[in-house]
Parts: C-alpha cells; sequence; structure tokens
C-alpha cells in the first residue's frame, strides 16, 4: 500500500477458526457442510443472481403464484424481484407450520416479571391472527393501507403485525419509547388510520403510560379513526375514549372465528414501513416489499445463525426496530422455529436473567446488540455462574462495532468453547444481514463482520473520487454494487429522497453511509458512520432531529450535536448550545439545561437525550454560516492538536473558547 491507512492495525488481525467439535456437536445437521460450500454458492449469487435467488425463492417459500421472471431490469438497483409472483407473508410465518406442525411452540413470551410469561403454539398463532385480520377488516382496513402499531414487546406485538399482513395492509411500526411527538409524526407521515397500542408497558419492573402516550400523540392526528388496545396491565386509571374510537382487543378478537384466509398480495407490494434516522431531521420511512424481505430474513436466518425448525432462537431486540422485525419475527417463523419474544431488560430483576432464559427455554441461538455485553461483562461474570449454556450454538451481535475485548469476552463465558460468534453487520435499510460470518463455518476475527452473504457485492470507495478501491488492505466507504432482494424499495411518499439518499452519493452502488475497510484476508470492518447518524446503545439517531428538538426551546439560540465515543453506550450524545441571554445565572443555566434534556425527551424520546451539554457564546462555523461538526468532535475526544483544516471557520478564535468550556466541565 502506498497510502497509509488510519485503521492499518485491523489489517494484521488472525483469523480464528470456529471451535473443531461445532459440527459434531450438532443435533441434527448444519446447514452449510464447510466454507468451502459458503464460497462456492456465494460466487454462484454473484455471477449469477437470478439463477440462485430464483431457486431458493422456490424452495423456501410458499406461493399462491409462481413468479414468471427473477428480475427486472437486470442491471440496475431500480429492480423489481419475483415479477407477477403471489404470496403471503402470514401464510409463510403462520400457517403453513401450523398445517405441519399444530403443537409446535411458535413464540415463547419470557414477561418483564420472571415466570409470568407463555407459550403460543404455531396453531394458536394462527387463531390469533385469523381472529385480529377479521377485527381489521371490520374496521375497514383494506390491501395497501398502512397499520400502526405502538406496542411493547409481548406476543400480541407479533400477532397484529402478521395479522396485518395477513389482509395485505402495511404495518408500521413505532419503537415503543418514542414519545408522543415522534409517534404523531410517524402516523400522520403513513398517514395511519388504524393505532394497535397497549394501555400500559411493563420493562424492568417500570411501568410506563402508553396508552396516555399515543392519545396525546392522536389530538395532532385527526384521520386515526380507531384505537385498539391490548390490556397489558389492566390497571384502572387508564384512558379510554369511550365513544367508538377506543376498542379493546381482546373484547374484539372473541366477535371472529378462528381461520381466516390470507390475502395474497404482489411480490413488491409493500410489506412494511420503518422509521429510520438519517442526515437531516425529517425520519424516512423505510419501506420494504414482501417476496424479497422475506426471502431475505428467512435465508440469513437459516445460514448466518445455522436455523434449523427445532432450534430456539432468541433476539434480544425490540421489534420496534429493523432487528425486532427481521430476527424476532419473520426470520424465525418464516423457518418454522420457535422465537422467545423479551419483555424486560438484561438487567431486570438481576443480570442474570438473559442467561436463566437460555437456561430454561434451551436457546440455541441467542442475539443481541454489544451495549448490552459491555453492560453485562460490566457487571462481573458473578451473573454467569451457574446457568448451563450448553444449548447454545450461535451468538449474534448486531448494531453497532463489538470492541475486540467484548467479543473474546462473548465467546469465552458465553459461547464456552462451544459457539461461534455472528457478528451481523446490517441497517434498517438492507432489510437483512449483508455481513457476517456464517455459524460453524467462517473463520472469525474480533471485530470483524468478516465476509459478505450470499448476493451482497460489496465495494470499499475512496470518499473523495467515489473510485472502487480493488484488491486487499484498502479503506474508504461501505457500498453494495448490486441489487439484491432485500434491498429497500422506497422512502415512504418519498421516492425523490430515496434516490438522491442511497444512489446519488457513489452513482452506481448503493451507499450504506458507513466507512469500511477489506483487510489483507479480504475480510471486512466496519468503521462507523460518515454522515450525521449517532449510534447510541444501539439506537440510531440523527443528529439533526436531536438538533431540531433542541431548537423548540425559547431560550435557544443555536445549537449543534454530535456523538461521542462513550464506555457503556457505544456512542453519546453532546450537544453545543447558544443561549439567547448570554446573561443567565449559574442556576439559570442549569434550568436552561434541564429544559433541553426535558424537551429532546418530550420531542423523541428519553434514549435520543443529550447526556453532555456544553453552554457556548457560539459555534464553529464557515463563512457561509455551516456549523462545523467536525471540529466539535475532535475537541470532545481531546483531539484538539488534529482539527484538520480551520482556515475556513469565520470565527477563529472560538475553538479556544470551546475547548475551554469542554476542559471547565470534566
Ligand atoms: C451500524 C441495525 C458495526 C452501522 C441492524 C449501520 C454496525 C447502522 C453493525 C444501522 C456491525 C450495524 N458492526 N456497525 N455489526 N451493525 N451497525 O438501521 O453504522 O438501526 O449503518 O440497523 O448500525 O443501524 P440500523
Amino acid at each position: 500500500m502506498s497510502k497509509s491507512l488510519e485503521n492499518e492495525h485491523l489489517m494484521h488481525e488472525n483469523k480464528v477458526l470456529p471451535p473443531a467439535n461445532w459440527a459434531a456437536n450438532h443435533p441434527s445437521k448444519p446447514s452449510l457442510a464447510s466454507f468451502e460450500e459458503y464460497e462456492e454458492l456465494y460466487r454462484h449469487s454473484i455471477n449469477d443472481p437470478e439463477a440462485f435467488f430464483g431457486e431458493q425463492a422456490r424452495k423456501e417459500l410458499s406461493w399462491s403464484r409462481d413468479f414468471d421472471l427473477v428480475k427486472y431490469p437486470k442491471t440496475g438497483f431500480n429492480a423489481s424481484w419475483f415479477l407477477n409472483g403471489q404470496l403471503n407473508a402470514c401464510y409463510n410465518c403462520v400457517d403453513r407450520h401450523a398445517f405441519a406442525n399444530p403443537d409446535k411452540p411458535a413464540i415463547i413470551y419470557e414477561a418483564d416479571e420472571p415466570n409470568e410469561g407463555s407459550i403460543i403454539t404455531y396453531s394458536e398463532l394462527l387463531a390469533k391472527v385469523s381472529q385480529l385480520a377479521q377485527v381489521l377488516v371490520s374496521l375497514g382496513v383494506r390491501k395497501g393501507d398502512t397499520v400502526a402499531v405502538y406496542l411493547p414487546m409481548i406476543p400480541e406485538a407479533v400477532i397484529t403485525i402478521l395479522a396485518i399482513t395477513r389482509i395485505g395492509a402495511i404495518h408500521s411500526v413505532v419503537f415503543a419509547g418514542f414519545s408522543s411527538g415522534a409517534l404523531r409524526d410517524r402516523i400522520n407521515n403513513a398517514d395511519s388510520k388504524i393505532v394497535i397500542t397497549a394501555d400500559e408497558s411493563k420493562r424492568g419492573g417500570k411501568i410506563i403510560e402508553t396508552k396516555k402516550i399515543v392519545d396525546e400523540a392522536l389530538k395532532e392526528a385527526p384521520q386515526v379513526k380507531n384505537v385498539i388496545v391490548v390490556k397489558r396491565t389492566g390497571n384502572r386509571h387508564v384512558p379510554f375514549n369511550a365513544n367508538g374510537r377506543d376498542l379493546w382487543y381482546h373484547d374484539e378478537i372473541v366477535k371472529f372465528k378462528t381461520y381466516f384466509p390470507p390475502t395474497p398480495v404482489n411480490s413488491e407490494d409493500p410489506l412494511f414501513l420503518l422509521y429510520t434516522s438519517g442526515s437531516t431531521g425529517k425520519p424516512k420511512g423505510i419501506q420494504h416489499c414482501t417476496a424479497g424481505y422475506l426471502l431475505g430474513a428467512l435465508l440469513t436466518t437459516k445460514y448466518t445463525f445455522d436455523v434449523n425448525p427445532n432450534d430456539i432462537l432468541f433476539t434480544a431486540g425490540d421489534i420496534g426496530w429493523i432487528t425486532g422485525h427481521t430476527y424476532v419475527i419473520y426470520g424465525p417463523l418464516l423457518n418454522g422455529a420457535t422465537t422467545v419474544v423479551f419483555e424486560g431488560t438484561p438487567a431486570y430483576p438481576n443480570f442474570s436473567r438473559y442467561w436463566k432464559i437460555v437456561e430454561q427455554h434451551r436457546v440455541t441461538q441467542f442475539y443481541v446488540a454489544p451495549t448490552a455485553l459491555r453492560l453485562l461483562k460490566k457487571a462481573g461474570d458473578k451473573f454467569i455462574e451457574g446457568h448451563d449454556l450448553s444449548s447454545l450454538r450461535s451468538l449474534g451481535s448486531v448494531g453497532e462495532p463489538i470492541a475486540p475485548e467484548i467479543w473474546e469476552w462473548y465467546n469465552e463465558k458465553i459461547g464456552q468453547g462451544r459457539c461461534t460468534i455472528q457478528d451481523t453487520y446490517w441497517q434498517t435499510e438492507t432489510g437483512s444481514i449483508v455481513i457476517t460470518p456464517l455459524a460453524g463455518i467462517t473463520p472469525t476475527k474480533p471485530g470483524s463482520a468478516s465476509l459478505p452473504f450470499f448476493g451482497i457485492d460489496v465495494a470499499i470507495l475512496d470518499p473523495t473520487t467515489g473510485k472502487e478501491l480493488q484488491g486487499n488492505n484498502v479503506e474508504g466507504v461501505l457500498a453494495i454494487k448490486q441489487a439484491w432482494p432485500s434491498v429497500t424499495r422506497s422512502i415512504w411518499g418519498d421516492f425523490g429522497r430515496f434516490n438522491e439518499t442511497y444512489f446519488k452519493p457513489y452513482p452506481g452502488y448503493f451507499f450504506t453511509g458507513d466507512g469500511g475497510a477489506r483487510d489483507k484476508d479480504g475480510f471486512y470492518w466496519v468503521l462507523g458512520r460518515v454522515d450525521d447518524v449517532v449510534n447510541v446503545s444501539g439506537h440510531r439517531l440523527s443528529t439533526a432531529e436531536i438538533e431540531a428538538a433542541i431548537i423548540e426551546n425559547p431560550l435557544v439560540a443555536e445549537n449543534a450535536v454530535v456523538g461521542y465515543s462513550h464506555d457503556l453506550t457505544g456512542q453519546a450524545i453532546a450537544s453545543f448550545v447558544a443561549l439567547k441571554n448570554k446573561n443567565l445565572s449559574g442556576t439559570q443555566v442549569e434550568d436552561a439545561k434541564k429544559q433541553i434534556i426535558l424537551g429532546v425527551r418530550k420531542e423523541i424520546g428519553p434514549f435520543a437525550a443529550p447526556k453532555v451539554i456544553f453552554i457556548v457564546d457560539d459555534l464553529p462555523k464557515t463563512r457561509s454560516g455551516k456549523i462545523m461538526r467536525r471540529i466539535l468532535r475532535k475537541i470532545l475526544a481531546g483531539e484538539e492538536d488534529q482539527l484538520g483544516d480551520t482556515s475556513t471557520l469565520s470565527n477563529p478564535p472560538i475553538v479556544q473558547h470551546l475547548i475551554d468550556a469542554v476542559k471547565s466541565s470534566k
């Protein structure tokens, strides 16, 4: 290499082979026999994606009408897959398994309080989705309508999502940690007329007044006709609009029969929307289609984690995010496996909770964000001791980079020499995993997501020229070269923004927004976002969205939000605020900070609140008034000697002022 690479140290890591006895200890047969088989299939999937995915789609999914053509047009990202095919997502997730194995558990519900859960078999699931589907039809929901879902991690969340798909409607799940303002914006953007929610939620022993938040949101969502309310706690004081708008879930479903036929939809018909954060303040409704998404969810679950129908998968992620969609619901159920729906937190009633669940239900695959692992490692190994983790075969990691020391801890303490680690890289937009080692067969390197999944043609691009960097030992931005079935099809109602965001920055490529490197062995390393997206505890946040919430505060003149690295949450939010009145007293300033935090909690949600706020006189700006966030990031990281080019600053003395502001608060 002529050019020196910032992350060159990554290039020297050596590969760790999967445990030698992994395949021998397998209860049945691994999904793939060898690494060579992966390599061969991967080559085939890239050289002839139509043959590869056409065959997989016919083999793995159940169609009510076979497709005529695998992909059209053959090149470019504006592609449709499985043309003229018809199928139903709920049928693929539920009916076909209920017919074959009615008594097999589909969902293991682990409630917030240990021992308060339940098990739902495939035949029970079919009955429940059928009943709720009819409730939705009776309320006027039709194919192509969106339905908003604001529910905690309870079985009704899975039932609701599947019931919506059963009638060809489109689910729009809003993470139940979002505030009323964020919920309102998402309901309105999707023009949802029905909201499904709960009276209250329980998490980590605490009660959340879910219905109240919905009521607040609906004050400015006049198109919403009905709210279906699941009774989670049954507390009597929960507000309920009795004049026809609000309906109790449990009262409604019993009015209907336990079988209702699914509505076939076209392959490309939208399956769901999921809002995610981008570079601008306005959240985008990432739109996924039916067949391509289902195939991606099915195949990645099967091959990444080596899931077979006897497996019990525990994805400790919320259904409000893409990980919950793809690996709590669709992936496990499409494979006819059992999925654990966990309502609580890793810390309640104590730090053994995950391992208790693994032991009690004989979990075979466990999948979580590194933020939880950091917390558990810090809590101490005594919380693991005495738990039988021998059922586990694969341990997944998702949503943020996993530091090598956390990887090693996960591997040793939880894997105990029996498991392989799947560091899975993907995004809301990719629908399913795009770079990952496959369980039991791909060699791993702590901290690297390793190699691409079938059909994913990864490119590392020079960030400035957009030229593809060939060969190994290269670093740049991470992009994907050809379309694959589960990639997002649009941003809801804004195809222009969709093209602008993902395809315009580097023409001919899907741009991920992440930095990336390919090391000496061709292994991929994800180096974090290169845009204004921050990852806090695995939650993807837009700095622009937080800034927009802060500027709502009448005391604030200007503000800039940046991420900085944090031991426990991966990244944390720092906010630099210039107040309108520069002469406030100490207590008035403290008060202003509190109000700013409250404002973000109210506009977005508690998880987006700044960890630190620096009150400053001014922000670093270019002459054209653009805030130079790079300078703020460097000062926060203590790298004020590496500020780079500051010649475009309109107010150079601001740098020292900012350094002092940060230092004095430490
Ligand atoms: C980051 C979550 C490093 C990345 C599934 C990406 C990761 C963003 C990894 C998407 C990983 C996800 N290693 N970084 N294994 N997985 N990311 O849409 O920055 O919530 O762009 O999807 O998370 O976040 P999202």
